[in-house]
């Protein structure tokens, strides 16, 4: 949500900070801008819209050359997406300009006292107040780290704050709370960025912050101090991926060419996970087995697509360690005063590692008492870094907005977790969990299978072009996965989407059945158990109601073939393991009908992919 992008140093900071806001443009689109630090000014561009539509001004109108500037790309909080409340703002005085992502909290009442003293506001936006107070500081004669330090002590809320000073104009002052903001250190020049596709260009070398704390950068060099000026350090890292990874690589979308990447990203994730004699190991956990073994409930908590990851995390936990888990949507975790002690585990779920709603979930818990463990694709971000151990998903960057490979690796992440409290519990036998892992390690191969089937996938999407409303359903696993492709659907291509599980259909969806509604069911595989008779049972009511029936189901089975109008086939995997093959021609579903209608894939409207508000 919002991407913010600071650089000093030797080359044109206007080509290296609109590089940047385009690595970043998929946190938000609503409007971007950018200031630059010339002859004792700060000159500045902004536009609604798209980065395009920036472009298209400054090749208009262009700005000086310069080697200092910040710019930002917007998700709407404050104020509508005009020009107007475009980022940078600007102090009265045109002096200092300043980038912002988060809320802050009390800007009503800042924006009361500078207008009670004379300052006219030009934008709605809670930022501008802070351009404001920041100008004062350096018109009092405090530098600009000094400026910032004594500003943030005075703000309420999140905010991630990147400001120049047209009279100081070889450095660069940001300052993080409870957002995101990473430095990227060069040799002669260094930079800022929301996250490191900021920079990836340029430098793999980065540092994370603190909250609290305020970062100068200038080409020498970077410091970093808290709010109370006091002196801190960050953590410097390496970045494990270059810029190929945050490239399309020939595909017209970031999204179409991270659901080809899964293949990959899952045989990534699963990378490194067995010892030698084949136990379990997860790096990063931090949790101690005997810590492990004390867990007597479990609760998941997640938004958005990671919330999905959750749910079938709960059958695979429960199934293979007889621990009870319970999965919650982070925004409504801490409000419903939930019962945790210091033998809860919560899992919190998140592919950015920055989504508020989760990350105040966490620190509920912790305050609560109860050990956290993060499963996130982002190393360095707020999430792992205030939990008590991490399981990294190593799906490399995911710049599509739709989650696809962060979800499957996210799941692998939850099949590794349930397999290794059963491994620490004794719950299972060490030839099961062998077995299991065996079966995952087959899924890379899966999963290519299903995608060699995408023209099947895509000329259905096709010729749903017109549908206003699309069903889908599922049992058991199949029934979170159901419920992530109408959420595909919802985000992509804008038409009415609902996932139910099969079962309750006969208590109220089915009311909405009408003739050729397409209605996609995720059929389980056969086995033991009576899920796949009764999802046959439901495939049956929606069609004798005239529902159009895309069914989804393992190779093989032909008892499905006479209610299907349409049948896409599955590898044959274990139903715990299903949803890892299932979901994927829901993506390509979804993705080519949105391409289909015309719509910005990788930026949806009105869509963010890592929303750092609550
Ligand atoms: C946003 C994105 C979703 C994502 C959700 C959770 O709403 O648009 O695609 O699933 O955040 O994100 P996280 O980074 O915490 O997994």
């Amino acid at each position: 949500m919002c991407g913010i992008v600071g650089y000093v140093g030797a080359r044109q900071a206007q080509d290296v900070v609109v590089e940047g806001l385009r690595r970043l443009e998929y946190r938000g689109y609503d409007s971007a801008g950018i200031a630059l630090v010339h002859d004792g000014r700060v000159a500045s561009a902004k536009r609604a819209g798209k980065l395009v539509n920036l472009e298209k001004e400054v090749a208009g109108n262009p700005l000086p050359t310069s080697s200092t500037g910040i710019g930002h790309t917007r998700w709407a909080t404050h104020g509508a997406p005009n020009d107007a409340n475009a980022h940078p703002h600007l102090g009265r005085e045109r002096r200092v300009a300043v980038v912002h992502n988060g809320i802050i909290e009390n800007f009503a009442q800042l924006r009361g006292e500078l207008e009670s003293v004379g300052h006219e506001m030009s934008s709605e936006t809670d930022t501008e107040v802070t351009a404001h107070l920041l100008e004062l500081e350096v018109q009092a004669g405090h530098d600009l780290t000094v400026a910032m330090q004594r500003v943030c002590c005075r703000l309420e809320g999140a905010f991630t704050l990147v400001a120049v000073d047209g009279a100081d104009p070889d450095r660069v002052v940001a300052a993080r709370r409870n957002s995101p903001l990473v430095v990227g250190l060069g040799e002669g020049e260094n930079f800022l960025g929301s996250d490191v596709a900021a920079f990836i260009e340029h430098t793999r070398e980065a540092m994370e912050l603190d909250q609290d704390q305020v970062v100068t950068i200038t080409r020498e060099g970077v410091e970093v101090s808290g709010f109370d000026g006091s002196p801190a350090q960050g953590r410097r890292y390496h970045v494990d991926w270059d810029l190929t990874a945050a490239e399309k690589d020939g595909h017209d979308w970031f999204m179409r060419k991270e659901i080809y990447e899964q293949p990959r990203a899952v045989a990534d994730s699963l990378l490194g996970r067995r010892t030698p004699e084949g136990l379990l190991q997860l790096d990063e956990m931090r949790l101690s087995d005997d810590e492990l073994r004390e867990v007597d409930k479990i609760i998941i908590i997640a938004a958005g697509t990671s919330f999905y990851a959750g749910m079938v995390a709960k059958y695979a936990i429960e199934h293979w360690t007889r621990i009870p888990v319970e999965v919650e949507l982070a925004s409504e975790f801490r409000y419903r005063d939930p019962i945790l002690t210091q033998s809860t585990l919560v899992v919190a779920i998140s592919q950015s590692g920055e989504t508020a709603d989760t990350l105040q979930a966490i620190r509920h818990a912790r305050v609560q008492r109860a050990k956290v463990l993060a499963i996130c694709n982002t190393n360095g971000s707020t999430i792992p870094r205030e939990s008590d151990g991490v399981i990294y998903t190593h799906a490399g960057p995911e710049i599509g907005v739709a989650s696809t490979k962060g979800y499957l690796t996210q799941l692998v992440a939850c099949y590794l977790l349930a397999l290794y409290l059963a491994q620490v519990k004794g719950t299972r036998f060490g030839d099961e969990i062998g077995e299991v892992m065996d079966q995952l390690d087959q899924m890379p191969a899966h999963i290519e299978t299903v995608l060699a089937n995408d023209q099947q996938v895509y000329d259905l999407a096709r010729d749903h072009f017109d549908s206003s409303s699309v069903l889908f359903l599922g049992r058991h696993a199949g029934y979170p996965v159901a419920l992530e492709g109408a959420l595909k659907l919802k985000e992509l291509a804008y038409i009415h989407a609902e996932g139910f599980a099969a079962g309750e259909l006969k208590h109220g969806p089915i009311a909405l059945i009408e003739d050729g509604l397409p209605v996609l069911c995720i059929v389980p595989p056969r086995g033991r158990d009576q899920l796949h008779a009764k999802m046959l049972s439901g495939i049956q009511e929606v069609r004798a109601r005239g529902a159009r029936t895309i069914c989804l189901a393992e190779e093989g089975d032909e008892s499905i073939t006479p209610y299907a109008d349409e049948l896409i086939r599955l590898p044959q995997v274990p139903v715990l393991l299903q949803p890892l093959v299932a979901v994927v021609p829901l993506q390509l579903f979804a993705c080519e009908l949105a391409t289909a209608m015309g719509h910005d894939v990788d930026q949806p409207r009105n869509l963010a992919k890592s929303v750092t508000v609550e």
